[in-house]
């Protein structure tokens, strides 16, 4: 298994200098945890895929300290500095021209590249001790549930890591909202996440298309990696607009239920439990973003027949807990529903 190492500097030394040698680290970020290597370092990043299990037809995020480290990989126009001035250090990535340094298999060929500055301390110092950039996609095995904790990624891949950088559980809980400003005139949101698109939409004083709402078409030419099946327990998932009192009723203890808030309705106490959990007690948004993939991970290990779950409201940061949810719901591949989709 991986050795789990607290961010000391000591450690953070040490693991800065396991990077520059081509190493791989998982690492805390505050939206989930990543697997990162060395985004210079072609045969590094190669190893990701493999770690992951992951195609390499799917393009890597590239993590930086800072606008100007950014603007070393990558060609910022206007927007994109905007868009940094409001939400960095933060969960916003932004898809860019690229510049020559950054190897083919970090975009997957790609003429763009996708640029992130952190907000997570421990990942900051990580990236300015290795005074590179550091591509890390988030840190399971591919298709999988992605981890908010070191003690996710050690269950999904300790087997084929040397460190895990404990950061703690992360902040945000959900990855980072991705705009594509290639074409800096009409930029787009490829993936929901962090950040409210319609807070990009301020920044930018226009409205911002959502991607994943406009159809099916283009998936591979937009997001390569937002397949309609991702973000998935092994146990199987149905989603409801909320569970309801017969839901409940029927509902044995072989059967996960996941709520968005504390269910007002109370299983009657002489049959079987199913076993519950709750996104947020209180119904907060951000809360429950932030206990989304723990609460599957942990209903993921009891063995169960199915997670039934209820949907967020469909706004701020419940566009992006549904969209998860969705996706963690899809058919398996190979089963004629689980087209690519845009995201
Ligand atoms: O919050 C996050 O973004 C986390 C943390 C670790 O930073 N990272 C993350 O990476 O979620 P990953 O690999 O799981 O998702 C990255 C997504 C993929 O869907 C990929 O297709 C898309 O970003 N992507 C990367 N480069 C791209 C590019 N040049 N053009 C379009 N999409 C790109
Ligand atoms: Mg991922």
């Amino acid at each position: 298994m991986a050795k789990i190492l607290f961010p000391t500097l000591a450690n953070l030394q040490q693991l800065a200098g396991f990077l520059a040698r081509g190493g791989l680290v998982a690492v805390p970020t505050e939206t989930v945890y990543g697997l990162a290597a060395d985004a210079l370092n072609a045969r590094a990043c190669h190893a990701i895929f493999r770690a992951k299990g992951r195609p390499t037809t799917d393009p890597l995020i590239v993590h930086v300290a800072s606008l100007a480290a950014a603007a070393e990989i990558a060609e910022l126009p206007p927007e994109a500095r905007l868009l940094a001035r409001a939400f960095w250090p933060g969960p916003l990535t932004m898809v860019l021209r690229k510049r020559d340094c950054i190897p083919d298999i970090v975009t997957a060929g790609r003429p763009t590249v996708a640029v992130r500055n952190p907000a997570h301390p421990a990942m900051r110092r990580l990236l300015r001790l290795c005074g590179r950039p550091l591509a890390a996609p988030s840190a399971n095995p591919f298709g999988y549930i992605s981890p908010t904790t070191a003690a996710h990624v050690q269950h999904g891949l300790g087997r084929r890591l040397r460190f895990i950088l404990d950061g703690g559980a992360c902040r945000v809980g959900v990855e980072s909202t991705i705009v594509d400003l290639s074409d800096p005139g009409h930029p787009r949101v490829l993936r929901v996440g962090g950040i409210d698109a319609a807070a990009i939409g301020r920044v930018l004083h226009r409205e911002i298309a959502v991607a994943n709402r406009s159809g099916p078409a283009r998936a591979a030419q937009l997001a390569p990696g937002m397949l309609t099946r991702h973000y998935s327990p092994r146990t199987p998932l149905r989603l409801h607009a909320t569970i309801t009192p017969a839901l409940l009723r029927r509902a044995g203890p072989e059967v996960g239920l996941l709520f968005f808030a504390s269910p007002r309705h109370r299983k009657d106490p002489n049959r079987a439990q199913p076993v519950v959990a709750v996104l947020s007690p209180r119904g907060s948004l951000a809360a429950a973003a932030r206990h989304l993939f723990a609460r599957l991970h942990a209903l993921d290990q009891l063995g169960l027949r199915r997670i039934h779950a209820e949907l967020a409201p469909e706004r701020g940061a419940g566009v992006a807990i549904n969209d998860r949810l969705r996706r963690a719901a899809a058919q398996r591949p190979n089963s004629k529903n689980d087209r690519p989709t845009v995201a």
